[in-house]
């Protein structure tokens, strides 16, 4: 069975003492979420070295939210894979929309990314996910499988496997505004089939396929209970303790 993932993407959100608070609150809460659900947290940059270890020996994991695309050097402000993962965070967002509107990310410099996040066993949280414009012109599908195509094609299959993809379509996310679940079960089935194509169905079958756009506890359950649906990457609901348990507890 495919992994299920809940993740909490804190965005720029969260001083270290507020971060730390929210992190016990969901390791308190969180005997409640069945043990086959992975739980993430994906703090700023400034609170993951703590928060890693309020979480050691917990189920719960913890991520960043970008990397560079380099190894190392001179790139003032950058953080590399090497040294997320030196902090024991497990996991990295890779290509979030708002990386990719305000600061130029495209799909060639995530693939880069993603590269240096599998280098240093990080598992990469790839998001993918259309405008409210390419939505509404229909062109949804082709947008988010150029995406695909463009920042995953070029991995090997073994590499492809390390990979969690996110769909999150622009227009959903921090508006309110959720995609159906049809919606969103229509685009992940397409996902599946893509990364299918090129890398078979073996594959494509055994990746984490996560929903993202304003994901709530009213909601959740009917956009998980959707077959390629495999969990969900959340924004301001992971911000309340006990909205991102609940949506934990919605599989
Ligand atoms: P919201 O849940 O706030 O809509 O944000 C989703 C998101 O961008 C998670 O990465």
């Amino acid at each position: 069975m495919r992994k299920r993932i809940v993740a909490g993407n804190w965005k720029m959100n969260t001083t270290l003492a507020e971060g730390m608070e929210l992190t016990k609150s969901v390791i308190e809460k969180s005997i409640t979420v069945p043990k086959t659900i992975e739980l993430v947290l994906i703090p700023p940059f400034t609170s993951i070295n703590e928060i890693t270890k309020l979480t050691k020996g917990t189920a719960v994991k913890v991520g960043a939210q970008n990397c560079a695309e380099w190894v190392k050097g001179a790139y003032t402000g950058e953080v590399s894979a090497t040294m997320i993962s030196s902090i024991g965070a497990t996991y990295v967002v890779i290509g979030h929309s708002e990386r990719r509107e305000f600061f130029n990310e495209d799909n060639k410099m995530l693939y880069r990314k993603i590269k240096q996040a599998l280098e240093n066993r990080l598992i990469p949280i790839y998001c993918c996910g259309e405008k409210l414009n390419e939505r509404e012109s229909n062109k949804y599908f082709e947008v988010v499988e150029k995406q695909v195509s463009e920042s995953l094609f070029e991995l090997t299959k073994e590499q492809m496997m390390q990979v969690v993809i996110a769909y999150e379509p622009v227009w959903a996310i921090g508006t309110g505004k959720n995609a159906t679940s049809q919606q969103a079960q229509d685009m992940h089935a397409f996902i599946r089939t893509t990364i299918a194509k090129k890398f078979g169905k073996e594959v494509a079958d055994s990746i984490s396929i996560l929903y993202g756009g304003s994901c709530k506890p009213s909601n959740a359950e009917e956009i998980f209970a959707r077959p390629d649906v495999d969990g969900g990457l959340i924004g301001g609901a992971s911000l309340v303790a006990d909205d991102f348990i609940a949506i934990a507890c919605s599989f």
